[in-house]
């Protein structure tokens, strides 16, 4: 390749040599110039360039424009996947070339300063590529209009200098590079041609400067996500054609300046994630205003009545501030409305009736104010709608039949006001409704059977309403559902059979009803149920066996009726409050219950018969187990090696795909999940797996029959859960993650084999065994080795991976104990500009979930610091998430939360099986935990943070010491200072 590439040189520098004698030779080098150009691009990609021949002429190939003169004038080759480093030394001997627009490929290396030489240059796009390295001097291209470096790669300090005489400057576009910090470049103030000015997260820091002002030609000022501080300068009001103006998440403060209503041509103004204050009045006169994003401010006052009459405004966008007053009664009425989200304020008044006049709005988020009235009648109509969300205000009345059946809508949450009337029948037509909120308000009426006809419900919240009748026959239609939450009502009847039909089912809770009959024995084969409250009913019979089964985070069956034997699972001092206030239970083991008769009281004769029958229907079924697992095995067995089989593999595998075949099998089974099955294999050479085999299925949960024929583009749930964790782990190598082999797909199946880790889950280890108990020092590297593997997918991939499951049990255990990160089955790559609203799908164990999953399903890296939070409660207390003890609703963080007052009640947060000595060092990482668990996502330390924090708070050795990174001893820095450095 270097012999190719010097005798191009060469060849090249001789026809430069020989140009320069005979001038009329200029276009056989410019040909040279573009055909080094074009081997300089990787082959793969450049079809594009196929007509870019060394007999062709340079004019007809694609992407070049000529002059009169057959020189080339112009380069376009944006957006074509180019890929290589671009050899700006030969691009700029092209004498005549006034455009390079070279964005959005992949082009990588440096960019040269051989860019002076390109000095006719009026145009010059090199954003949105790979590039590294700062970028150079190019004082000597003077004649720029267009300059776009955004996302191009460049770091280090920028020429800001250079940029002085560019006077024809249009368009200067810099932001999204990591640059070195720096005030605002005062040499941009020169440039008075400026129409659009992008310098969005580039690291500029300090205030706006006034002069601003002078650049009235701007249409365009984006400065969002800086560091920018100060006052917001009145002078910005000179701007009379700006167009867009954005300033969010910087932290300007002050109030919104007199001079701003002078913007009337402002029409995107977005100023959110700040610390402006005062009242919004100027905002009132920017009457072409089509976006206005206050969020997240503490801005005051009312909202300006004006806005009500802006005839464009679409979205609006005010939540988390401190506005009072009402909000204008025609707001939303008369552009083709979208969004309005001011939650969480002090708002009052009516809902506007009209957002939806123009049938186009999605969102209306009003939690968390004091509105009052009902909800108006043309919401129900309002078929674009996707949330509706009012909860936490004092809105009353009947809600209308058809808010129930909108047809589009995911969330509706009115929880917490007084709204009265029944849940009608028309919750049918919600198809596509995945969070049913209603709790606390005064419903009454019966739950209509069609509301198993909504089968996408994730999560039904009715608790604490007025709700008589009976639960649903149908209720075991709901596949996805999650959370059922049905206690404090006035249902009767019996617990429906069918329940055991919700296979995704993880939360159950039906205490304070007067439910009678049985519990349904179905119950015990709900694989992923986490919590089980049926407390304060009417309940009769016997406990299940089947219940034995589950593993509960809760489980409350207390103040029933229910009677006979605590089946042995049970039967464990720890159950006691759990089955209280059932005087027909009796057990053989524990005192706190009544002994079992031994003889039941029945005649010799029945009993005999009833004996003779059970043997009897033992063998019965036994046989016909038999049949069974013979048949099911044969059939596993002959689909598992009828397949034909894609084997994918990410390490140097010392195993046949044969070899793993062959495990997957009953005896190996060690865990089921609600993705799939696990199998430990152990290969003829000692070495241990564990292989996940996840069938793929259809849409309503059923394996997929064999002639179907073969799925084209549409992957169900399961098989993009596959995919989403093979993508994700194949990518990933770190210590504290788990490793992947491989994975082995056929049409009907899928099996990922990782790695075998010894000692199972963090969370058997802290909660299910007696036997190894954790000390401190362990529980301490645990955390910080957990840490690191959530730090290294937050920070140290290509792109962050946000895991959001973390929980003990995704936290494995190797044979020495050190903990790796498990289960990306959910983790998704975070779009490097991902929307804002990154994902529909609900997910999370409850307990852990983050609480901004439930509002606004903005989740981030955060959400997993939020998560991991919850562990190092865990790792600190001992206890589970979610424990009877926190109370109704609690969990383990507000639990927390409500012993912080005093030093005694932290100190006995900790685990008392933790020594005396370490419960000091444990309070240490108790603050980090709480410090995760923060509400506000924005205050949650990063990852990074967290690992650095936690090796802070290591146990006891070298106290007041710190050796940092580079080896150098630091004085150790206090708990507190730690806590200032975040943001
Ligand atoms: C700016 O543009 C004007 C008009 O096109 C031109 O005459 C002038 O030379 C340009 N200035 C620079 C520095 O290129
Ligand atoms: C708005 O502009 C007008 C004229 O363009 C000017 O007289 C006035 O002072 C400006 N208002 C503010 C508050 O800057």
């Amino acid at each position: 390749m270097s012999n190719a590439c010097s005798y191009r040189q060469l060849f090249l520098s001789l026809c430069l040599l020989f140009c320069l004698t005979f001038p009329c030779c200029v276009k056989s080098d410019e040909l040279q110039i573009l055909l080094t150009l074009k081997s300089a691009l990787n082959k793969s990609s450049t079809d594009v360039l196929d007509s870019w021949e060394a007999a062709g002429s340079v004019c007809s190939f694609n992407g070049i424009t000529c002059n009169g003169d057959g020189s080339v004038k112009e380069i376009e080759l944006s957006n074509l996947k180019l890929t290589g480093v671009l050899p700006l030394d030969s691009i700029c001997q092209l004498q005549s070339v006034d455009k390079l627009s070279f964005g959005y490929n992949l082009l990588y290396g440096a960019i040269t300063d051989d860019l002076n030489n390109c000095s006719k240059l009026q145009y010059l796009d090199l954003g949105n590529n790979l590039f590294s390295g700062s970028f150079p001097e190019i004082s000597s291209l003077s004649e720029l209009r267009y300059l776009y470096l955004n996302g191009s790669g460049i770091s280090g300090p920028f020429p800001w200098k250079s940029l002085e005489t560019m006077t024809n400057l249009t368009v200067l576009s810099l932001g999204d590079n990591p640059l070195d910090r720096t005030p605002f470049p005062n040499e941009i103030l020169k440039l008075k041609q400026l129409s659009w000015l992008y310098l969005a997260n580039c690291s500029i820091e300090g205030e706006i400067p006034p002069a601003i002002g002078d650049l009235t030609e701007l249409i365009d000022l984006e400065l969002q996500m800086n560091y920018l501080s100060g006052e917001l300068p009145s002078e910005i009001g000179n701007l009379h054609k700006l167009w867009q103006l954005e300033l969010y998440s910087n932290g300007l403060t002050g109030k919104l300046p007199v001079g701003m209503r002078n913007l009337t041509s402002l029409e995107y103004f977005d100023a959110s994630d700040n610390n402006f204050e005062g009242d919004i009045s100027e905002v009132g006169y920017l009457t072409n205003l089509v976006s206005l994003q206050l969020f997240e401010n503490q801005f005051r006052g009312q909202i300006p009545p004006e806005l009500g009459e802006f005839k464009k405004l679409v979205n609006v966008s005010l939540y988390t501030n401190m506005f009072t007053g009402p909000l204008p009664q025609k707001l939303g009425s008369w552009a083709d409305f979208n969004y309005i989200d001011v939650s969480e304020n002090l708002l009052s008044g009516p809902i506007p009736p009209d957002m939806c006049k123009k049938g186009t709005m999605t969102k209306l988020l009003m939690l968390q104010n004091r509105f009052t009235g009902e909800i108006p009648t043309t919401y129900a109509n309002c078929a674009s709608l996707k949330r509706f969300r009012v909860s936490n205000n004092s809105l009353s009345g009947i809600v209308p039949a058809g808010i129930w059946g909108l047809p589009q809508v995911d969330i509706i949450d009115i929880a917490y006001n007084q709204f009265e009337g029944p849940i009608t029948s028309d919750i049918k037509n919600a198809k596509e409704i995945g969070i049913l909120s209603t709790q606390y308000n005064r419903l009454s009426g019966e739950l209509p059977e069609e509301i198993s006809e909504a089968t996408s419900l994730v999560t039904i919240e009715l608790n604490n309403n007025q709700i008589s009748g009976e639960i649903p026959r149908g209720i075991g239609e709901l596949k996805s559902l999650s959370s059922l939450q049905l206690q404090n009502n006035r249902l009767s009847g019996s617990i429906p059979e069918s329940l055991g039909s919700c296979a995704s089912i993880s939360n159950v809770n039906m205490a304070n009803n007067s439910l009678s009959g049985r519990i349904p024995s179905s119950l015990g084969s709900l694989p992923t149920l986490n919590t089980l409250d049926l407390s304060r009913n009417e309940l009769s019979g016997r406990i299940p066996e089947s219940l034995s089964s589950l593993k509960l985070n809760l489980f409350d069956l207390s103040y029933n009726r229910l009677t006979g034997p605590v089946p042995q699972s049970f039967s464990v001092e720890a159950y006691n409050s759990s089955l209280a206030g059932n005087p027909g239970l009796c057990s053989s083991t524990i005192q706190y219950f009544k002994k079992c008769p031994p003889d039941s009281g029945m005649s010799k004769s029945v009993r005999t018969l009833i004996v003779c029958f059970a043997v009897v229907a033992l063998l019965l079924s036994s046989l016909g187990c038999f049949l069974y697992l013979r048949r099911t095995e044969k059939d596993g067995d002959r689909s598992l090696k009828e397949e034909s089989w894609d084997v994918k593999s990410f390490h140097v595998l010392t195993f046949t795909e044969d070899e793993i075949l062959d495990s997957i099998k009953q005896e190996n089974l060690i865990g089921k999940g609600g993705s799939g099955n696990v199998y430990k294999v152990m290969l003829a050479n000692g070495v241990e797996l564990a292989v996940k085999h996840i069938w793929n299925t259809d849409s309503h949960g059923r394996r997929k029959s064999r002639s179907s024929t073969p799925m084209l583009g549409r992957r169900t749930g399961k098989e993009k859960e596959f995919d989403a964790e093979v993508q994700t782990l194949s990518s990933i190598r770190h210590v504290n993650v788990v490793k992947l082999y491989c994975s082995i797909t056929s049409e009907d199946s899928s099996l990922l084999v990782y790695e075998y880790l010894r000692n199972g889950s963090l969370w058997d280890r802290l909660h299910m065994s007696q036997k190894m108990e954790l000390d401190w020092d362990t529980r301490y590297e645990i955390a910080v080795g957990a840490a690191k593997g959530l730090e290294y997918l937050h920070h140290g991939c290509e792109r962050p991976v946000i895991h959001r499951d973390v929980k003990s049990s995704n936290i494995l255990l190797d044979e020495f104990l050190k903990p790796r990160i498990a289960d990306f089955g959910l983790a998704k790559m975070v779009q490097a500009n991902g929307g804002k609203d990154s994902t529909h799908v609900i997910a999370g164990t409850h307990g852990y979930i983050a609480p901004e999953y439930g509002y606004t399903y903005k989740v981030n890296e955060k959400s997993d610091v939020y998560s991991f939070g919850v562990v190092l409660m865990e790792l600190v207390s001992g206890k589970r998430p979610i424990e009877p003890e926190f109370g109704d609703n609690k969990d383990i963080v507000s639990w927390i939360c409500s012993k912080i007052q005093n030093k005694e009640s932290v100190l006995s947060i900790v685990d008392p099986r933790i020594p005396v000595a370490f419960k000091e060092d444990a309070v240490k990482v108790l603050k980090i935990a709480i410090l995760c668990t923060t509400k506000l996502p924005a205050l949650r330390p990063t990852m990074r943070t967290v690992v650095q924090m936690l090796q802070e708070a290591e146990p006891c050795k070298l106290v007041g010491i710190v050796i940092n990174k580079d080896g150098e001893v630091k004085k150790k820095e206090t708990m507190e200072s730690a806590e200032k450095l975040n943001p």
